[in-house]
């Protein structure tokens, strides 16, 4: 039987360097994160300005990074970051606590939202919905098109590319240089990552959750654990252009949809209900 992720225990300052060492581990292929986050924490400041207790949903959250970000530039907002990984998630609990609402729930599974308040101000992600398939991603904009508040955004970071190839070329090499430039090529990458948090033994609880779920998950599919890499997932990409994430939105309801900001194929892509 499967332990929830919040009765599991992490000290305190292990957490505290997994997160350190993910943050960095992310810069390798996002060398502006931190701008990319307050970018996003922009967008959603001024969507819900008028709302006296917005609530703000972090799909894919991982170990919380961004919804952290979003509680220090809105406190009086309700963060709840979704994922469907126990040990980002127990890494964020621990490190974060209950200053962030926590749901362990799969964004490709048709549950996950139950734990969510009726309605929501603005959604978030980072570097997390490539990781649907288009039939789901687009399931989740049609979710979002009728639940969120009206005039609440859809706010989505990510290496998106372009129909366009040349396009899709020159935004990859634009990111390259700018990862140059800001000399995150020598941070740590995810592979490397993975493999140390998987063999810490003060994670070994977490880690025991996740083999449980993976192996459930891989049941489940009709796979075997032997289809991911040695992290536990897929990396499927859905290779979904800036494009075509706007013509989901738009079949999915969404009056206004752009990007508000670009580096190579790094794009924040806002959706406005
Ligand atoms: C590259 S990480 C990014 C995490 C975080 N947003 C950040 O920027 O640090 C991608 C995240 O998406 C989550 N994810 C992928 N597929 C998911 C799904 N079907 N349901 C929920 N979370 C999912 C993974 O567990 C992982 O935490």
């Amino acid at each position: 039987m499967e332990r929830p992720t919040n009765q599991t225990t992490v000290p305190a300052h292990t957490a505290a360097t997994w997160l350190q060492r993910w943050d960095a581990q992310q810069e390798f292929y996002i060398a502006d994160r931190e701008e990319r986050f307050a970018v996003i924490a922009d967008v959603v400041t001024h969507v819900v300005a008028s709302v006296d207790h917005p609530v703000v949903v972090d799909l894919g959250c991982g170990p919380g990074s961004l919804a952290a970000r979003l509680h220090e530039r809105l406190p009086r907002a309700t963060i709840i970051g979704v994922d469907a990984d126990p040990l980002l998630l127990g890494l964020a609990r621990t490190h974060y606590g209950d200053t962030i609402e926590w749901v362990d729930g799969d964004l490709a599974g048709s549950t996950w939202h139950h734990h969510l308040p009726p309605t929501i101000h603005a959604a978030v992600s980072t570097t997390a919905l490539h990781w649907l398939s288009r039939h789901h991603v687009a399931e989740l904009y049609r979710f979002l098109g009728t639940t969120l508040a009206p005039g609440g955004a859809l706010v989505n970071g990510d290496h998106l590319g372009h129909d366009d190839q040349r396009m899709n070329t020159l935004g990859t090499h634009v990111r390259d240089q700018r990862a140059q430039r800001a000399g995150v090529r020598e941070n740590e990458q995810w592979d490397t990552w993975w493999d140390a948090a998987l063999a810490d033994p003060e994670l070994a609880e977490l880690n025991r959750v996740r083999a449980t779920r993976l192996a459930t998950r891989a049941a489940a599919d009709g796979t075997t654990t032997g289809d991911e890499t040695a992290d536990g997932h897929t990396h499927h990409g859905n290779g979904l252009s800036v494009e075509g994430h706007t013509r989901l939105l738009h079949a999915a309801g969404f009056g206004s949809v752009a990007p508000v900001w670009q580096v190579g194929d790094d794009h924040v892509l806002v959706a406005i209900r």
